[in-house]
């Protein structure tokens, strides 16, 4: 679950990091109050789980509270990369003198976290990244030791930031591992005029499984930031939407990994994963397939099922329980093989829906379904 900016300067600001004092409002009108309270400039900052927010005009600088609550108003459900703003949060300006990129992300392939870090921090940070890669330092973590004061030293001399930031290093490291956080960026670290360092931006995302005991978060923690996935979860559906325009559902997270991929290499884009597991009862196929009609960008669905455990003749049945259940309003391309095929495959031929077809393959069914989506 990633959190809001709020939420992760509030942790930065529980762990001795500093930040600038800030309110989080929902309205205009609580805005410009809030401004006042902050001594009346302030800089008006979107709460949307999304990066460049500056640059997509959700970060702007008010000279008092009139002019805070004018911003508010404009920013308040401004889409940013698809996500509305409900919140704004108002936070003290500060004088900047440079930006720094600090970061601890999980590298899985390297089994452990890596601090990446830079001096030239900012808005432009992935532009630096890409042009001039030997101006980002990336420093392994051992588990075993974490980010101690020397290992923050390392870091600090590899990216060329200045001293004192080894300090926020470590503070920013307990962050991560007291809150079970598997990414903790902070774009921009900044040192100011007077000499301070500041955490004006934050990102912290937490592990999943460790929800049970990060409970101060609540139910927000549960909730998916996208909708089609909220509606998934709450089916108890093995969902991850995606951006393309044919949906999926297979049995076994192995085959429906590999149909994403026999989809894609037929020139289209699989819309979801979704992997409905060794039963594929009728209840969870009508589920599923709600679920996936729903996504206005489906144009086609490719059900692909290998028959093991759970017969053909059984997800055959289920499939058209379910057809009884919904209102199939897109084609469905339907691949049975396994155990029990062909009795499966007469099954859905009894049924004769005009909008279901089958094919024997997994290639041609994808084929299919890629075309009937382009
Ligand atoms: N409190 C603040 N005082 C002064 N400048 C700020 C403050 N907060 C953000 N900024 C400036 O706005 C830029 C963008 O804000 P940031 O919070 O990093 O949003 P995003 O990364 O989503 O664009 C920062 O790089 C910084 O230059
Ligand atoms: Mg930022």
């Amino acid at each position: 679950m990633d959190l809001f900016e709020y939420q992760a300067r509030e942790l930065f600001e529980e762990y001795g990091v500093l930040v600038p004092k800030a309110e989080v409002v929902d309205t205009a009108k609580e805005a410009r109050r809030g401004a006042d309270r902050l001594g009346g400039r302030v800089v008006v900052k979107a709460q949307v789980k999304t990066g460049g927010r500056g640059k997509a005009g959700g970060v702007k600088l008010a000279a008092d509270p009139a002019s805070a609550e004018l911003t508010a108003r404009q920013i308040l459900g401004m889409d940013i990369k698809g996500h509305t703003v409900h919140q704004v949060m108002l936070a003290q300006p500060v004088e900047i003198e440079t930006e720094f990129y600090v970061s601890y992300v999980l590298d899985r392939a390297e089994g452990r976290f890596v601090a990446i870090a830079s001096a030239e921090g900012g808005m432009e940070i992935e532009e630096v990244a890409a042009t001039r890669p030997e101006a980002v330092a990336r420093i392994p973590i051992d588990p075993a030791h974490g980010v101690t004061a020397d290992k923050a030293a390392e870091i600090a001399r590899a990216a060329q930031l200045p001293p004192e930031a080894a300090d926020v290093l470590v503070k920013l490291w307990t962050v991560l591992t007291e809150e079970d956080a598997v990414l903790v960026e902070v774009n921009p670290l900044v040192r100011t005029r007077d000499g301070r360092l500041l955490a004006l931006d934050g990102k912290v995302s937490l592990d999943d499984n460790a929800r049970f005991r990060q409970a101060r978060w609540g139910d927000a923690g549960t909730a998916h930031d996208d909708p089609l996935e909220a509606r998934a979860a709450a089916k108890g559906l093995n969902y991850v939407k995606l951006d393309g325009q044919v949906g999926v559902i297979g049995n076994g997270a192995g085959l429906v990994m590999s149909t994403l991929d026999v989809v894609a290499g037929c020139g289209a884009r699989p819309a979801n994963f979704l992997d409905i597991g060794g039963g594929a009862s009728a209840q969870v196929m009508a589920d599923g397939l709600s679920v996936i009609l729903s996504d206005p960008d489906v144009k086609s669905v490719f059900v692909n099922v290998f028959g093991g455990i759970t017969a053909c003749d059984a997800v055959a049945d289920g499939i058209v329980q379910a057809l009884d259940e919904i209102r199939l309003t897109k084609p469905l391309v339907v691949r049975l093989d396994g155990n029990n095929a062909a009795q499966g495959r007469a099954i859905l031929d009894g049924h004769q829906h005009p909008l279901v077809e089958q094919a024997p393959t997994m290639d041609g069914a994808a084929e299919r379904a890629a075309q009937l989506a382009n």
